[in-house]
């Protein structure tokens, strides 16, 4: 039974639709596979090959699934892909939408209510991000060890579906201490150089002036990219355990001396993509 809080009559049917929605689209996966990841990872720029060192074992474009938001972004293949990783069944998401493409801010993190109810317990998600912080360099990499999303609205505003997670939920820990130790320590003993600190998610798709990342640092912020938070918040309110993580494939608007670029981004992903996808099989492996 769907039990609603805060309902007025017309949130609470897209509530309701929103919550069907996610079943039916968990029921159509289920037509195709019946195995139940314990980690769900969203590859972002640069980690989309990863999946091609694993052996696959079940593999759903998005475009099969009714109602599932699509990709537009050239680089970001859109499917679903079950395999295991360190005997851990993951499903990951090749490609991920982004609030700028137009969906609603529900729509963009859907998937990740969809992985939820497929049974995953932890969240991995990654991305490409523009360094704030001084000290980054591109090709650098930093955990997400905390975030500001307040730029957005909320993917929870509307009535609460009390089955997916509380209407206030706590954020003071999104991303999992325990789960960064241990990160940490392997990248440490695979001298994979880590930084920890602020993701801050803008909706994009411009990149930032430079009065804005000034604000942003002020702000507390290291990393700046137009991803991942809000996942974060739909993952946290669902009860995931979550991990973050950023490339940092350009210095941010101003810090640079040349101005943005896309395809910056990809050429620094694609520089780094094997240190990349090495960090991710310790996030993978710390959800053992
Ligand atoms: N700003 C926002 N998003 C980004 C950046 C950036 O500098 N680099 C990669 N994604």
């Amino acid at each position: 039974m769907v039990v609603l809080s805060h309902r007025t009559d017309t949130a609470t049917d897209r509530w309701i639709e929103m919550y069907d929605k996610i079943k039916k689209c968990a029921d159509y996966i289920r037509t195709i596979t019946d195995i139940v990841p314990k980690t769900a990872v969203v590859l972002g720029s640069g980690l989309g090959e990863y999946i091609d060192a694993t052996e696959i074992l079940a593999s759903i474009p998005y475009g099969d699934i009714k109602g599932f938001p699509i990709s537009t972004v050239a680089g970001h293949m859109g499917r679903f892909v079950f395999a295991n990783v360190s005997e851990v069944p993951v499903v990951f998401m090749q490609g991920r939408v982004h609030y700028y493409e137009g969906y609603d801010i529900t729509d963009v993190v859907l998937p990740i209510r969809v992985m939820r109810a497929l049974g995953a317990e932890y969240l991995i998600l990654t991305n490409a991000a523009g360094g704030i912080n001084p000290v980054f360099r591109p090709g650098d990499f930093m955990l997400l060890r905390d975030h500001i999303s307040c730029f957005l609205p909320s993917p929870l505003i509307g009535s609460n579906i009390d089955e997916l997670g509380v209407r206030f939920p706590d954020m003071s820990s999104v991303y999992s201490i325990a789960l960064r130790d241990k990160i940490k320590a392997e990248a440490a003993k695979c001298d994979i150089n880590l930084f920890e600190g602020v993701y801050l998610q803008t909706s994009g798709p411009n990149y930032e002036t430079p009065a804005e990342i000034r604000m942003f640092s002020a702000l507390g912020a290291d990393a700046v990219g137009m991803s991942t938070a809000c996942e974060a918040i739909a993952a946290n309110h669902a009860g995931m355990k979550i991990v973050g993580i950023s490339c940092i494939s350009n210095l941010a608007a101003g810090i640079s001396k040349t101005p943005l670029t896309h395809e910056e981004v990809t050429e620094t992903t694609n520089r780094v993509k094997q240190t990349f996808k090495k960090l991710l099989t310790i996030a993978i492996d710390s959800t053992k």
